[in-house]
């Protein structure tokens, strides 16, 4: 038997612009595979110009957040505002309202789900968020369905397209970081101030949203070592390059017996791991679990059709399914007690130094290194420019403690022989 399923979507930007599309030119494979008669019964946007260029009819245009809300025929509120700000009251009225709710907002569930999924429950009403992370690649449906029969050990993840797309400019056109940001600027994948996406704000709510799941407890974003790409020199790329490495943002989350692990940062990974050939604005998430071994999935991270097509497939299982997943651990704003996190993690490191091309230098840098208990893979000099009195050592050690690097860095700077100008992490 058809079900009329009715929906209403606030905020007509790219994603919510893609969701309306979705299901209005979907509608008849929905009625047939589904048997839902599903359809936008209700719009929220302040753009009178979007909303005409959508061509959504007059009478779906709401004017506040209650006067969708008291529409009978609106069963799931769909946000796609983005931010905290009127998305999260927006999400919470509706929850509140016994509306089932489908968002793509990341900051948001990474912020609030546990006042979000507090309120659902209480309200019995479904909380989906497929869309806010890795755009049409169904990781979050993976982390809560596929992969439960697992411990999830291990997950790393290029969750961030803009950043995958000036990586990738870098690595392979040899441009600098200034003006392939600038160019993707121009082509519409990185925003006008492009802080949240290149200093890793973005990966960070999302490794912060799949960790939660895949390591069954909340992994405040609080808890995640950050940094971005905006330091990164296109000649360490190429050097990279002569060591095996491709140089990718990852988001890198490990469940280990000292506890839990989870950083983003620019990493060094072997050429031939299969997320070294994850490129231009696409995104890939390859996770280890116990019993399934590697798994790894690649596509879209953003976009208007992908990212719809994450949200409407979550539409779609709310409007099919009468009993609601939550989420599988305490959702709690702050981890439980007893949960640990490694913040002095372990990792192998490139690092490009600048020495005097001087008899003895060598030994004493080695002498710090050594000191600091960090082993040597690999040591190579280059040839500096004409006429520079400083040469470029590049230095690969076995895997060493963050603070045994920081402190062996802070020695090396301090002795006039030397200055540490790169440091980057490099992953197996
Ligand atoms: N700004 C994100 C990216 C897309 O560049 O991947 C939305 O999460």
């Amino acid at each position: 038997m058809v079900r009329k399923v009715g929906v209403a979507i606030l905020g007509l930007g790219v994603v919510g612009g893609g969701t309306y599309q979705t299901i209005v030119d979907h509608h008849d494979f929905y009625l047939k595979t589904q048997q839902i008669d599903l359809t936008v019964e209700m719009v929220l946007d302040k753009s009178e110009e979007r909303l005409n260029a959508l061509g959504i009819p007059k009478d779906r245009w709401a004017g506040s957040i209650e006067e969708v809300l008291a529409n009978p025929c609106v069963d799931i509120v769909v946000e796609t505002i983005g931010g905290v700000g009127a998305a999260k009251a927006f999400v919470l009225a509706a929850l509140r309202d016994g509306k089932t709710v489908v968002t793509s907002n990341k900051e948001l569930i990474c912020k609030y789900s546990h006042e979000l999924e507090r309120v659902a429950k209480r309200t019995g009403c479904g909380l989906y968020y497929e869309a806010s992370c890795v755009g049409g690649v169904p990781i979050i449906r993976t982390l809560l369905d596929g992969v439960q029969a697992n411990h999830v050990q291990k997950m790393m993840g290029i969750v961030n397209g803009t950043t995958n797309y000036i990586l990738t400019k870098m690595t392979y056109e040899g441009a600098d970081y200034a003006e392939t940001l600038k160019e993707a600027q121009r082509l519409g994948y990185a925003e006008f101030d492009p802080t949240n996406d290149v200093e890793g704000f973005d990966s960070m709510y999302k490794l912060s949203i799949l960790s939660s799941m895949a390591f069954h407890t909340k992994v405040p974003y609080t808890n995640i070592f950050r940094e971005g790409i905006s330091k990164i020199c296109t000649q360490d790329i190429a050097y990279g390059k002569e060591f095996g490495y491709t140089l990718k943002l990852l988001a890198i989350g490990k469940n280990t017996e000292k506890g839990i692990e989870v950083r983003v940062h620019p990493t060094f990974i072997p050429s031939s791991h299969p997320l070294a050939s994850v490129n231009d604005a696409f995104n890939a998430v390859y996770l280890t679990g116990d019993a399934v071994d590697d798994i790894m999935l690649y596509g879209r991270g953003a976009g208007a059709l992908p990212t719809a097509s994450a949200v409407v497939s979550d539409v779609i299982y709310a409007a099919t399914h009468s009993e609601v997943k939550y989420s599988t651990f305490k959702n709690t704003e702050k981890a439980e007690a007893g949960v640990k996190f490694v913040s002095d993690f372990s990792s192998a490191y490139y690092l490009r130094l600048s020495v005097q091309d001087a008899a003895g230098v060598l030994a004493k840098i080695s002498n710090i290194f050594g000191k600091n208990g960090i082993s040597i893979v690999q040591i190579s000099q280059k040839n500096g420019a004409e006429g520079d009195e400083r040469v470029p050592l590049l230095v690969i050690t076995h895997k060493t403690s963050e603070s045994a690097v920081k402190n062996a860095v802070a020695k090396i700077n301090a002795t006039q022989l030397a200055t540490v100008d790169a440091v980057i992490r490099v992953e197996a």
